[in-house]
C-alpha cells in the first residue's frame, strides 16, 4: 500500500505501553480464570434504567435523524447548565458544543488552541490518551510531574519552567485519573496566575466533577479571576451519568472559540445521534443516577481504604475523589510493572503499574474502583496477604 501519514502514523509510540498486564489478564479472564479486574474505568454497573427507556422511547418515536453540527439546541442549553454547576459560571448555550464523550472534547480543546510546532504542558500522572491528542495535532508538549510526595498536587514552579515562547496551552485534570487528587485551591489558583501572566489556554479535564469523594466541593479554575475567558472544560457523561458506551460529552469555553469549533464537527463527527442526544438531555436535565454514582463511589474508596490501612511499606496517594486509588509500593518492589504481575500470578487481581500513566507514578499500581464492595473486600483481603509475603517470596 501507498504511505500512511505521519501524522496518523506518529499517534501511538511503538513498543511497550504498561498496559500489557491489563490484556493479560483480560485474556486470562476470558478463557474462565477468576481474575478480579482492578485495571480499568469503566463502570460494573449499567447505566441507569431511566435513560435507558428514555433512549427507547425515543428510538420509537422516530429520533433517528441528523441533529445540528453543535448538538441538539435543547441539550446544548442543558450542558450549559450543568457547566454553569461544575464550574461556578454562568454559561450560555452558545458556550458549549457537544461531542462523542470527553476525549472528543478534548481533542477539540487541543485542535482549537494548538498548531504544527505549538507547545503546551501536560501535568502529569494523566489519563492516558493526552500525549497521543497532542502528537495529532502536530503540537508538542512537555510533561510536568506532580510528585507523589505532594498528594500528586501539580507544582506551578515546574510548570512555568516548562513555558516555551511557543507554549499555547497548560491540561491539568482533576479529579485526577490516574491518581484520585483533587487538586487544591492553591494549586489552581497558582496555575490560574500562570495562564494570565504567560497569556495561556488552561484546558481542564473535569469529567469526574461530580465524583470528589464525600462532602468535597468541586473547584473548576474557570471560576477563578480572568479564566473564563481562557479556560476550556472537558466534560462527559461517561463517568457522571454511568454513560461510557453512549460516547456523549461537551466542552465549554469562550463563544467565539467553541462556535469555530462547530466546523470541527463538520468535518469529523457531523453531530450526535439523535435518540442517544434525546435521552443525554433527560439524564443531563433530571441527574439520573449522579448522586447514587458519586455516593457508591464515595463507599467503595472509604471501605477500600480502611480495609488496607496500616499495611505495612503502602503508603495510599491522592485517593480523594475519582474512581482510583493510587498505592506506593516502591517500599516493597522498585519495578511496579513487576508488581502488577506478580500480584497477578499470586492472587489473580489486575491493577495498572503506574509507570503506564507517566514516570511520576512509577512505584505505584493504580487501583480502579470499578467493581462491588464485596469483591472490592475480597481483593483487599488478598492484597494484604500478598504484600506480606512480598519479601518471603521475592527472597
Ligand atoms: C481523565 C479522563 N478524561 C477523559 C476521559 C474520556 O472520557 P470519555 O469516556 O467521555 O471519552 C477519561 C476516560 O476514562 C478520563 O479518565
Amino acid at each position: 500500500m501507498p504511505s500512511p501519514s505521519a501524522r496518523v502514523s506518529g499517534i501511538l509510540p511503538s513498543g511497550k505501553d504498561g498496559w500489557e498486564v491489563h490484556f493479560a489478564a483480560l485474556t486470562r479472564k476470558q478463557a474462565g480464570e477468576p481474575i478480579v479486574m482492578l485495571s480499568v474505568g469503566d463502570h460494573d454497573f449499567d447505566t441507569p434504567s431511566d435513560t435507558v427507556e428514555a433512549a427507547i422511547r425515543h428510538v420509537r418515536a422516530g429520533h433517528h435523524h441528523y441533529t445540528q453540527l453543535p448538538g441538539l439546541p435543547r441539550l446544548r442549553e442543558i450542558m450549559a447548565r450543568q457547566s454553569t454547576r461544575c464550574t461556578g459560571v454562568e454559561t450560555t448555550a452558545a458556550q458549549v458544543i457537544a461531542t462523542p464523550g470527553g476525549q472528543a472534547a478534548l481533542f477539540a480543546a487541543v485542535q482549537a488552541t494548538c498548531d504544527p510546532g505549538s507547545h503546551a504542558v501536560v501535568v502529569a500522572p494523566y489519563y492516558a490518551t493526552y500525549p497521543g491528542t497532542f502528537r495529532v495535532a502536530g503540537a508538542d508538549f512537555t510533561v510536568v510531574e506532580a510528585r507523589p510526595e505532594d498528594g500528586f498536587q501539580p507544582d506551578p514552579t515546574v510548570i512555568e519552567a516548562a513555558i516555551r515562547p511557543e507554549t499555547r496551552a497548560i491540561l491539568i485534570n482533576t479529579p485526577n485519573n490516574p491518581t484520585g487528587a483533587v487538586y487544591s485551591r492553591a494549586s489552581l489558583e497558582a496555575i490560574a496566575d500562570i495562564c494570565r501572566r504567560r497569556d495561556l489556554w488552561l484546558l481542564s479535564d473535569e469529567v469526574y466533577w461530580t465524583i470528589t469523594g464525600e462532602g468535597r466541593e468541586h473547584l473548576s479554575p474557570r471560576a477563578l479571576p480572568g479564566m473564563a475567558e481562557r479556560t476550556l472544560v472537558i466534560n462527559s457523561m461517561s463517568k457522571s451519568h454511568g454513560m461510557t458506551g453512549w460516547r456523549i460529552g461537551w466542552l465549554t469555553g469562550p463563544e467565539t472559540l467553541i462556535t469555530l469549533l462547530i466546523g470541527l464537527n463538520l468535518v469529523s463527527t457531523y453531530g450526535l445521534p439523535d435518540f442517544v442526544s434525546r435521552a443525554a438531555l433527560e439524564a443531563l436535565d433530571n441527574d439520573w443516577g449522579v448522586a447514587e454514582i458519586a455516593e457508591r463511589y464515595a463507599r467503595r474508596r472509604e471501605a477500600f481504604l480502611a480495609a488496607i490501612r496500616n499495611l505495612p511499606s503502602v503508603t495510599v496517594r491522592g485517593s480523594e475523589g475519582g474512581m482510583y486509588v493510587m498505592l506506593d509500593i516502591s517500599a516493597i518492589e522498585a519495578d511496579c510493572e513487576t508488581f502488577a504481575w506478580n500480584l497477578l500470578q499470586a492472587e489473580k487481581i489486575a491493577v495498572m503499574p503506574g509507570s503506564s500513566f507517566g514516570e511520576a507514578a512509577a512505584g505505584h499500581v493504580r487501583i480502579s474502583l470499578c467493581q462491588p464492595e464485596d469483591v472490592l473486600a475480597d481483593a483487599a483481603a488478598r492484597l494484604k496477604r500478598f504484600v506480606a509475603g512480598y519479601r518471603s517470596r521475592a527472597a
